[in-house]
């Protein structure tokens, strides 16, 4: 079967940006910022992403374009049949399951808060009553195994479609809707409260020392690969949909910057708001769901605010989705052979069930056993093995693999295929080398055998 291949480079453009910017965008990246008090929190993560996160990007694309297959094969195909770094390609399918299915529970919050948009529910509510909201959905379990149960269908109808006419056409239209209308929230915050986004500018900008702990230091390098959608194949996958004359420099440094730029307008046009109407920003997961739904109710044409913030969340949402959809699904197309459609459905289906415990997380959870023993629901423990972990790990083993085990022929040929930045191989390669001794310590020191 003929490899399927991007229409255009700004649909590979788009489709990567598309898995990138998501919710760890716009949900997580405000929250974990306001926790760990703007500022230089920002400046570190803005390196990270810099000296850790744009190389193992430009790694994973090259993998992926040079082995022409998802990741399971791509490892198999350059290293050998019998080669033990296929296990990363298999960690990378685990981890699109073990995301994607509790990533769609959060996804689904958003298609709801968009009905809930559209009814006007928040009216004549007190703050208290509108905070509750959430708090009644997160507990409901048939609300969340519908909302993960929908969202997760137009994922599979996304992928179903194929390359081309699914992945490739949904992103170009729903890519440049998500860049407007995070423009116009940003210039609405900016008319309507304009000494919240002063407030803003000075908290997400002035470096304050003291708030920032080596925690902190650590959270923005964890996020920095949960963000750019690194550590797991999905850049590899789309990578080998990429046709020789692309430069991959030069689209690494457009996805990476993207998504840098919307983590950091997302900020713009959330902390206004909660500066700017007297909350905090250290206010954690419920800062999206919770805060701003209070804030929303008391603006001028609030409801279309909120309105426009959730379909622009869970448009976020939808296209990284299809990029953890199509790590499992093209690896039984390329492993077993199996038809698109087939494919699609089995991994859909899986997902569905893998996502019902998380569904069910908020109404005290379905195995208290579980609980008992993690100390945290089953959600939590996704989110915290998947982002905390299995991403950090892959991150470096795929820095390891890329920087000393890729044949360096190949790896400089690919590099340089199509690519205006030939030149700055060194550069990568000494990055790329270099960058798992910053994964390491992180590693280290969340076992514990560093203490800083
Ligand atoms: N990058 C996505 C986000 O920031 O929400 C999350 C993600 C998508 C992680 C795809 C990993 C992935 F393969």
């Amino acid at each position: 079967m003929m490899r399927a291949h991007w229409g255009t480079r700004l649909g590979f453009i788009l489709a990567a940006a598309g898995s990138a910017i998501g919710l760890g965008n716009i949900w997580k990246f405000p929250y974990i910022t306001g926790e760990n008090g703007g500022g230089l929190f920002v400046l570190i993560y803005l390196g990270c992403v810099a000296v850790v996160g744009l190389p193992i990007m430009i790694a994973e694309i090259l993998i992926g374009r040079a082995a022409q297959s998802s990741p399971v094969s791509a490892y198999k195909r350059l290293s050998g049949e019998d080669s033990p770094w296929q296990a990363l390609g298999w960690l990378g399918v685990v981890c699109a399951f073990v995301i994607l299915s509790y990533y769609s529970v959060v996804a689904g919050w958003s298609l709801n808060y968009i009905i809930l948009s559209l009814v006007d529910t928040t009216h004549g509510k007190t703050p208290d009553q509108i905070g509750g909201i959430f708090d009644t959905l997160y507990k409901s379990g048939s609300a969340n195994l519908l909302w993960h149960f929908v969202f997760l269908s137009l994922t599979v109808g996304i992928v179903y479609g194929g390359v081309q006419r699914g992945i490739e056409k949904a992103c170009r239209v729903l890519m440049p809707m998500l860049f407007v209308m995070v423009g116009a929230l940003v210039v609405y915050c900016l008319i309507e409260t304009p000494s919240g986004f002063a407030k803003a500018f000075g908290f997400i900008l002035e470096p304050d020392r003291e708030k920032l702990t080596p925690r902190g230091v650590l959270e923005a390098l964890g996020h920095s690969f949960f963000t750019l959608s690194l550590g797991m194949g999905a850049m590899l996958t789309y990578g080998s949909y990429m046709s020789k004359e692309d430069d991959i420099t030069r689209s690494s440094l457009w996805i990476v910057g993207l998504d840098t730029l919307i983590s950091m307008l997302a900020c713009f046009m959330i902390f206004p708001f909660v500066l700017g109407h007297g909350q905090v920003p250290a206010q954690g997961p419920g800062l999206v769901f919770k805060t701003l739904p209070i804030i929303f109710s008391t603006l001028p044409a609030g409801l279309l605010v909120s309105l426009v913030f959730f379909v622009l969340l869970a448009l976020a949402a939808l296209t990284s989705a299809i990029s953890l959809l199509e790590v499992s699904t093209s690896y039984f197309i390329d492993e077993h052979e199996w038809e698109r459609p087939k494919a699609v459905l089995v991994t859909g289906v899986i997902t569905l069930v893998l996502g019902v415990p998380s569904a069910l997380a908020g109404g005290g959870g379905m195995l208290p056993e579980w609980e008992a023993m993690f100390g945290m629901n089953f959600f939590d423990t996704f989110d915290y093995l998947a982002s905390n972990w299995l991403l950090t790990f892959g991150g470096f083993a795929t820095a390891i693999y890329a920087g000393w085990f890729l044949p360096d022929r190949l790896r400089r040929e690919e590099f340089a295929s199509g690519s205006r930045f030939g030149k700055l191989y060194p550069v990568w390669l000494w990055t790329l080398r270099v960058s798992p001794v910053a994964i390491l310590v992180v590693l280290l020191y969340k076992v514990g055998l560093l203490k800083v």
